[in-house]
C-alpha cells in the first residue's frame, strides 16, 4: 500500500512551527507531506490558545476544513497543540474533528490515526522533549531553522495560559541539541534559533544556557546562532559575556517587558520591577553596545490605570526598543488573572492604548533604523524579496530585515550590504 497524504497547518509561536516539524518526522514513515489541502487524507491543525482571537481564527478555519469531509469520506482531521490541550474533548462537540492530541503526545499519532487507540490524548509529560527526533523540514527557506531546546513553562504569569497548555518546564539533552544542529549544518542551513518559552532557565547536568550557547557557538563557528525567548528575571551577565565573545552569536535579544509599571508587573506575576528590567537593559547595552532589543507588551490588563499605561509608554522611550510585538489583553480561563482579577478595562480603552503603543513603537523602530543608514553590515540572504523579484531580502545580526538588488549572490550567502535608506520596518541597501 502507498503512503498516505498529510497536510499540516500551523498557528501561533515559533515553538508550534518547530513542533509541526516533529510531527512530520514522526509520521514520515506512513505519510508524505502535501502542500495542497485538497490532496490530503489527513489534515492536522497545530493550534494556539494565547489569545481568544487566535482560537477564533482556528475555529473559522476548522469550519472550512471539516466541510471537505463531505467530498472525501475517509478524510481525518486532527487538532494538535495548545487548543487541544486547553479544550480537550469539548472540541469534539465544537467541531467535526476526528482526533485531539496535546503537545506532549505526538508520539502516539501513528496509532491514533490507525484508530488503534483512543482518538484523544492530552496527557502532559514531565520529561518529553522529543529529543532524538530530527524534525522534518517540509517548509521554510533552507537557510534559517529553529531548534527546540526546552519545552513548557514554570513561570505562571497571571495572564498566560501557556503553563497549562504546555506543562512543566524541561530541558533537552545537550547531545541531542548538538546532533540536530549538526544535521542542519550538513543540510546547508546557515542560521539556527534556539527555542524555548524561557531559554535562560535551560539546565542540563552542569550546563546552563550560557554554557550551552558557548558550546554551540564554538562547535558551529560558521553558523549564526540566535535564541528566543528570554525572561527578564533570568537573563544573566554570564550569557551577555558569551554573546560578546562570539561573532556568530547574533546581537539581538527578545526581552518581553509586558508593562513598564512595577505595580502592574506584580499583578502580572512577572517577578521583576521596572528598575530590575532597566537594570538588565543597562547591562545589555554595556556588554553589547550594538545589540538590538525587542519586546512584548500587553495593553489593558486587569485594573490598568492611566498612570500604569503611561509607565509602559515611558519605558518604551527610555529603552528605545528596536522592535515590539504588542497585544491587547485577552482573558484566558484557568489563569490566575481569570480566578482572582477582573477583566475590567473597557474594550475601547484597550484598543486606544494598544493603538498608541503601536504608533510609538513605529516611531522608535524608525529612529532605530535611521541610525543604520550609511553603515555597512553583514546580511544573510534568505530569498527573493516578496515585493520585487529582482531584489533579495535577508537579515542582519540585529534581526532587522534588509532589502537590496540581487547582484551576484545567492540565497544562503553572507554578504556585505551598505544601508542607503530605511522605513520603520526595513533597511534598504546596496550590495558591496
Ligand atoms: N493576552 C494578551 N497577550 C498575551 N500574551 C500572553 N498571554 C496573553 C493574554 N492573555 C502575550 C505576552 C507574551 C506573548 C507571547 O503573548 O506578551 O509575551
Ligand atoms: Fe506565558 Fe509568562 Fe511562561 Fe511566557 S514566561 S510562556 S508569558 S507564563
Amino acid at each position: 500500500m502507498g503512503k498516505g497524504k498529510l497536510y499540516i497547518e500551523t498557528y501561533g509561536c515559533q515553538m508550534n512551527f518547530a513542533d509541526s516539524e516533529v510531527v512530520a518526522a514522526i509520521l514520515s514513515p506512513e505519510y508524505d507531506i502535501v502542500d495542497n489541502v485538497k490532496d490530503a487524507d489527513v489534515i492536522l491543525v497545530n493550534t494556539c490558545s494565547i489569545r481568544d482571537n487566535a482560537e477564533q481564527r482556528v475555529f473559522n478555519r476548522l469550519n472550512e476544513l471539516t466541510n471537505l469531509k463531505n467530498k472525501k469520506k475517509h478524510l481525518q482531521i486532527g487538532i494538535l497543540g495548545c487548543m487541544a490541550e486547553r479544550l480537550k474533548d469539548d472540541l469534539f462537540q465544537k467541531s467535526n474533528v476526528d482526533l485531539i492530541v496535546g503537545p506532549d503526545a505526538y508520539r502516539m499519532l501513528p496509532e491514533i490515526l490507525k484508530s488503534e487507540i483512543s482518538p484523544i490524548d492530552v496527557q502532559l509529560s514531565q520529561t518529553e522533549t522529543y529529543k532524538e527526533i530530527i524534525p522534518f523540514k517540509y517548509e521554510g527557506n533552507g537557510v534559517s531553522a529553529f531548534v527546540s531546546i526546552m519545552r513548557g513553562c514554570n513561570n505562571f504569569c497571571s495572564y498566560c495560559v501557556v503553563p497549562y497548555t504546555r506543562g512543566r518546564e524541561r530541558s533537552r539533552e545537550i547531545d541531542s541539541i548538538l546532533n540536530e544542529i549538526q544535521h542542519l549544518v550538513n543540510d546547508g542551513y546557515k542560521e539556527v534559533t534556539l527555542l524555548g518559552q524561557n531559554v535562560n532557565s535551560y539546565h542540563f547536568e552542569d550546563y546552563n544556557f550560557a554554557t550551552l550557547m558557548q558550546i554551540v557557538a564554538e562547535k558551529f563557528s560558521t553558523t549564526r546562532i540566535r535564541f528566543a525567548t528570554s525572561h527578564p528575571k533570568d537573563l544573566s551577565d554570564e550569557l551577555l559575556e558569551v554573546m560578546a565573545k562570539y561573532n556568530n552569536i547574533c546581537k539581538s535579544i527578545h526581552l518581553p517587558a509586558q508593562s513598564g509599571s512595577t505595580a502592574m508587573l506584580k499583578r502580572m506575576n512577572r517577578k521583576y520591577s521596572r528598575e530590575d528590567y532597566l537594570n538588565r537593559i543597562a547591562s545589555i547595552k554595556k556588554h553589547l553596545p550594538d545589540c538590538a532589543i525587542s519586546t512584548d507588551l500587553i495593553a489593558g490588563f486587569c485594573d490598568e490605570t492611566e498612570e500604569e499605561y503611561q509607565a509602559t509608554l515611558s519605558l518604551m522611550k527610555e529603552v528605545g526598543f528596536d522592535f515590539a510585538y504588542m497585544f491587547k489583553y485577552s482573558m484566558r480561563e484557568g489563569t490566575a488573572a481569570h480566578k482572582h482579577m477582573q477583566d475590567n478595562i473597557p474594550e475601547e480603552i484597550k484598543i486606544k492604548r494598544l493603538e498608541e503603543i503601536i504608533a510609538l513603537q513605529q516611531e522608535l523602530s524608525h529612529i532605530s533604523n535611521k541610525k543604520d543608514v550609511g553603515k555597512s553590515m553583514e546580511v544573510l540572504v534568505e530569498g527573493p524579496s516578496k515585493r520585487n523579484k529582482n531584489q533579495y531580502f535577508g537579515r542582519n545580526s540585529q534581526n532587522k530585515v534588509v532589502i537590496f538588488d540581487k547582484g551576484n549572490c545567492q540565497k544562503g550567502d553572507f554578504v556585505m550590504v551598505k544601508i542607503t535608506a530605511c522605513t520603520a520596518a526595513t533597511l534598504l541597501g546596496e550590495l558591496l
